[in-house]
């Protein structure tokens, strides 16, 4: 990915309601670590999990963007994103 040099180099979207600007082509889980403690959610338990693998495989990214539950390392930032971390998944 070549350096962001203009405006369309880069897409905006909020964070817990924070605004967040990213290269465009970036990760959702990009977006966490630009806007904010890089965390997604958190265990059961408690404890704070952030994205690890960054391909779809451990699921400790899981947070919901515009109201979904998704995988932040698998989504690309789009312009007006909603994402919130911190959200349990639903119990099946
Ligand atoms: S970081 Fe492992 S599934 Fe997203």
């Amino acid at each position: 990915m070549r350096t962001p040099r203009t405006a369309t180099d880069w897409v905006h979207c909020s964070v817990d309601g924070r605004n967040v600007r990213v290269a465009a082509g970036s990760s959702v889980a990009a977006a966490l670590a630009c806007g904010g403690d890089g965390l997604a959610r958190t265990s059961v338990s408690g404890q704070p999990r952030a994205p690890l693998c960054g391909m779809g495989i451990c699921q400790e990214c899981r947070l919901s963007v515009n109201g979904q539950m998704r995988l932040a390392c698998q989504i690309v930032c789009e312009n007006g994103m909603h994402i919130q971390t911190g959200i349990a998944a639903p119990t099946p």
